[in-house]
């Protein structure tokens, strides 16, 4: 099955004005076979959706488990629609971490995002200690495994979800295209022992201290179809030929 191949930006707590002035010039530009997402801090988004060609899709990085209401600084998942979000990254490793997001919080936004008709982007991976312990599969199946619990495979219809090794991110130290690899075919084997069809068609990114320089040897694999980019999404050189190789 050919996938289209999705390249999405995390911007993290980074970026201003002249970032998004000089990505929107860049991404004007690029007429490329690979989708393509950027991810602004929440301030940002409107600014996004207008100064970006239409093609370019704009995500929010977080979103509420919660419905409108006396939620203090929180943001819902109809606000990110009607800023003109088509996207939004759920249960980065950042937010598992720092900020407490357990499985059924994580099932919850991923729920409010679908209901909003925003397409989640699902983040799982493993730290240091549990790749070492040789529980990899289990965890990073498990943290799938809980979404798909919470809010049935057939939401997965409409996800994408992508693998980041905890160790990976923002460390410089890149899962080999190899590692990488066997976590996404495990990944798809889970989602087909769910639903064969959704497991061949969603679009499963790897992410994790992607460059230039070693996306497109990652983005060969079988089961990669993409990457979700942090640090460098922030220059517009390196984006752009990120999106480049996963053409
Ligand atoms: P990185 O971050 O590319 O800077 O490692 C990726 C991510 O956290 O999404």
């Amino acid at each position: 099955m050919n996938r289209t191949p999705l390249v999405a930006g995390n911007w993290k707590m980074n970026g201003r004005k002249d970032l998004l002035a000089e990505m929107a010039d860049a991404l004007a530009g690029y007429a490329g076979a690979a989708e393509v997402v950027i991810c602004p801090p929440f301030p940002y988004l409107a600014a996004a959706r207008s100064a970006m060609p239409e093609t370019i899709g704009v995500g929010g990085q977080n979103v509420s488990e919660r419905e409108d209401g006396a939620f203090t600084g929180e943001v819902s998942a109809p606000m990110l629609a009607e800023m003109g979000c088509g996207y939004v990254i759920i249960g980065h490793s950042e937010r598992r971490a720092l900020y407490g997001e357990t499985d059924a919080a994580i099932a919850g936004k991923f729920a409010r995002a679908q209901a909003a008709g925003l397409t989640p982007i699902l983040c799982v991976g493993e730290t240091l200690q549990e790749r070492e312990a040789d529980s990899t599969v289990e965890v990073v199946c498990g943290q799938l495994q809980a979404v798909i619990d919470g809010v049935g495979i057939a939401a997965f219809a409409r996800a994408v979800v992508a693998y980041e090794p905890v160790w990976a991110i923002g460390t410089g130290k890149t899962a080999s295209p190899e590692q990488a690899q066997v976590v996404h075919a495990c990944l798809r084997q889970s989602l087909a022992e769910n639903d064969p069809d959704i497991a061949q068609s969603l679009q499963l990114l790897y992410g994790g201290s992607v460059k230039a320089d070693n996306a497109a040897l990652l983005f060969a694999q079988s089961d990669i179809d993409g990457g979700l980019i942090g640090g460098a999404s922030l220059t517009a050189d390196s984006f752009i030929a990120i999106c480049q190789a996963a053409e």
